[in-house]
Formats: structure tokens, sequence, C-alpha cells
């Protein structure tokens, strides 16, 4: 049990709390599921990016998927292996495909015809050759919240198999470019099992129809998206996941890699806010608390479902908006939630935040951002510190 209440004492609110045991359980049980294959678990950064939740990652053996060269830093920073570096992302600069290859990672996943010709042309500058793989858009439907859904040809992400069998045979044409792997990536909190096989079995086929025409591949990149389990719902089992994507691999000697983010840590993180008051507008309940939307977001973004928890607290309970301090109406950690009466400086837990929660934090309304810890072996410590008002301003010029 982690000691909430002594957190909340040592390092106040709003808090991040990630279970780092809880990492690493996860962690192993989706490698165990893949046992028997050579595979890289390649943490996508984006879900939590502080310094230390990467190098627990790297300690345990993973790779990393990264989406900006700032994440590539932060990863090769945190002590993961270059040749487990991916670098992917629909928009990616000159400077920063300059980076990623002089910095000798896995592969950067090429998102278009376009791009690969900027990454043929930059490699070439360095007289080098660039490790590449080619992100494939197999036209499925994820099934899951359209603001995460990447893998239908109305998504930006990606090429379409055509486009993709061109850019293959341009990479083995070109002295600048050695084509290694092949990736797709559906799209995120998926809990339907088949549309991922059926992306896999296109993508396998594409990998085979390659091979035919002597182009070799050794990466097959799964992507992420396994979904987590915030409220109910019934997600995939890592056994059944790799299952099928062994199913749809049947014959081809590769490397899986997978991008994990949110199945890692998104339940082993907690968001921790205080009750600053209640109040009533009519027949409305609002608990006001001093965590908000500019520090957890997804309530707001994508109607999620955070399950809250009212520390030490009993009592009948009746429904309340749980609301932050922003001045948005949008501002809200959750809606009708059924909550005990609640006093100032209660704690309320919100639970599964260790996804996508401090990453697309903001300084909306000039609020720092929560200070994060690392709850490990018993012990806790602190792994970002609380901003303060002048780090908000550091960078602002010509205010005096
Ligand atoms: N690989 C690629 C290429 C991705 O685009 C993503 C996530 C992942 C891996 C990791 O997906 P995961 O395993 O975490 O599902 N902010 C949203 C999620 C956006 C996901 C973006 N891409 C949310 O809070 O639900």
């Amino acid at each position: 049990m982690i000691p909430f209440q002594s957190l909340v004492q040592t390092y106040e609110t709003p808090l991040y709390v990630y279970d780092f045991d809880a990492m690493k359980e996860q962690f192993e049980t989706l490698k165990e599921a893949f046992r028997g294959r050579k595979s890289i678990l390649a943490y996508a950064v984006k879900a939590n990016s502080n310094l230390s939740v990467i190098k627990h990652f790297a300690s345990l053996g993973a790779g990393a998927d990264c989406v900006s060269i700032g994440e590539v830093r932060r990863a090769l920073m945190a002590g993961i292996p270059a040749y487990k570096v991916i670098f992917s992302g629909v928009g990616k600069r000159d400077d920063e495909i300059r980076e990623a290859i002089s910095s000798d990672i896995l592969y950067i996943n090429v998102e278009s015809e376009a791009e690969l010709g900027r990454v043929e042309m930059i490699a070439k500058e360095l007289n080098t050759k660039a490790r590449i793989s080619i992100r494939v858009n197999p036209n499925i439907d994820p099934q899951t919240h359209p603001y995460i859904s990447t893998g239908l040809h109305d998504n930006k992400f990606g090429v379409e198999i055509d486009a993709a069998k061109r850019m293959y045979i341009r990479s083995k044409n070109s002295d600048s470019l050695d084509a290694v792997g092949i990736h797709f990536h559906i799209g995120s909190q998926l809990t339907q099992l088949e549309p991922i096989y059926e992306a896999a079995v296109i993508v396998a086929d594409l990998m085979r129809s390659l091979s035919a025409i002597d182009i070799d591949l050794k990466f097959f990149d799964i992507g992420g998206g396994l979904g987590v389990r915030y409220d109910d719902e019934i997600t995939i089992t890592p056994y059944d996941y790799a299952q099928a994507i062994l199913g749809a691999i049947k014959g081809l000697d590769v490397t899986i890699i997978c991008e994990p983010g949110r199945f890692l840590t998104a339940n082993a993180g907690y968001f921790l806010t205080k009750v600053l008051y209640e109040k009533k507008n009519g027949q409305k309940r609002f608990v006001v608390v001093d965590g908000a939307m500019n520090d957890l977001i997804r309530p707001s973004l994508y109607n999620a479902y955070h399950r809250i928890e009212a520390l030490d607290k009993s009592g009948e309970a009746s429904l309340a908006d749980v609301v932050g301090p922003v001045c948005e109406s949008g501002d809200f950690l959750a809606k009708e939630y059924p909550l005990p009466m609640l006093e100032h400086n209660d704690v309320l837990v919100v639970h599964s935040a260790g996804a996508y929660g401090f990453g697309m934090g903001s300084n909306y309304n000039t609020r720092g951002r929560s200070a994060e810890v690392a709850y490990q072996d018993g012990t806790a410590r602190l792994i970002r510190a609380r901003e303060s008002f002048d780090d908000l301003i550091a960078l602002e010029r010509e205010y005096l």
C-alpha cells in the first residue's frame, strides 16, 4: 500500500505518484508473453517521459519509442542504448532527422514518401546510410476513441501499402538508405484484439511480398496501444496479444518490436489532489480541488473516466462534479461522481494517472506543474520538483 497521506504531507498537492514496482511487473508480464521470440519492448516515452521513469525501464532492458528529438535525447540520457531507440512521427524536422541519424539509433520510422526523400538527402550529406522502417497505415478501424485512433486512411499517420512498396524499392536502390523494419500502430487504449490481428496480417503479408523481391526486413514493429482498465473495461491479455501477433507472422524470422506506453505506466500512477471547498449551485454539487485540467487533461479532452478515491473517508456518497480552479467549464476531473461529503484538505486519489497525465500537462492559468514522486521498494523519492513561479517566467523577456 502506498502511504498517500504521508506523501501528501511531505510533498504537498497536486502531486503525481508512480509505483515503480507496478511498472516493473507490467513490463515483465508483457516481456514474458513474447518469451521464446526475439523481441524488444520499446517504451513509448510520450506516455510518461520523466527521466527516472525512462531510466527505470532502461534498467529492465527496454528500448524506447520516441516522437521528437527531445524524447530521443531523454531516452539516451536515461540509459536506453541507441540500438534500441526508434524515432517515429509524421512531422520530423531536418535537424531532428540529422541528429537521429548521427546518434546511430535503431531506425527512423518514416511516415511519408516526402519524408523518405529528406532522410535520404540528409544521410547522403552525412555520408552514411540511414536505417529506416516504414509506417504502414493498414486502414483498420481500431474501435477506440476517435482522437486516439491512428490506423485509418482518414488519419494522418503512415502510408498506404502501395506507397510503402514503392518506398522499400526506392530504399533498396539507394546508397543512403537501409530499410530494416516495418511498422504499424492503429491506435491507443485498444480493447479489441481482432483489429490488431487484422492489421498484423496485412503488414506481415506485405513483408512476405517484399521478401519475394529480395527485400528482407528484420524488425516487425507492432506499435503500442494495448488498453488498460480504467473502469470496468475488459482488456486484452498480454498472452492473447502475443499469440495473435505470433499467429500473424508465422514463418517469418523477425524481431518483434512492441511500443507499449499506457500498459506500462497508466495504472501505476496516481494523481493526488486536495479538496478546497464543497459548493452547490442549486441542486448541483461541486467538489473544488487544487488539481486541474492543466495537471490532468484526459477527462476534459477525451471525457475519460478516472476512478477517484476519497482517502480515509466514509459515509454516504452523493453525486458531484470534481472541478479545478482553472477558468474553463471544461475543467473537471470527474462528472457526476459518487463521493462522500468532503472537507477542506481531504485528499482525493485519482487513479490510472501514470500515462498521458503529467506529460500532457501545461502551465495554463500560470499554474506550475505538479511534483512527481517515485515509490519503489517501500520508499518514496522526488523525481521532479514542483514548478515555481520563477520557473514559469524564466524564459520571458522585456517585462521589466
Ligand atoms: N507507438 C506509437 C507510434 C504511438 O503513436 C503511440 C501512442 C504508442 C506507441 C503508445 O501507445 P500506448 O501503448 O500508450 O497506447 N493522449 C492519449 C493517447 C495518445 C497516444 C498517442 N500515441 C490518451 O491520453 O489517451
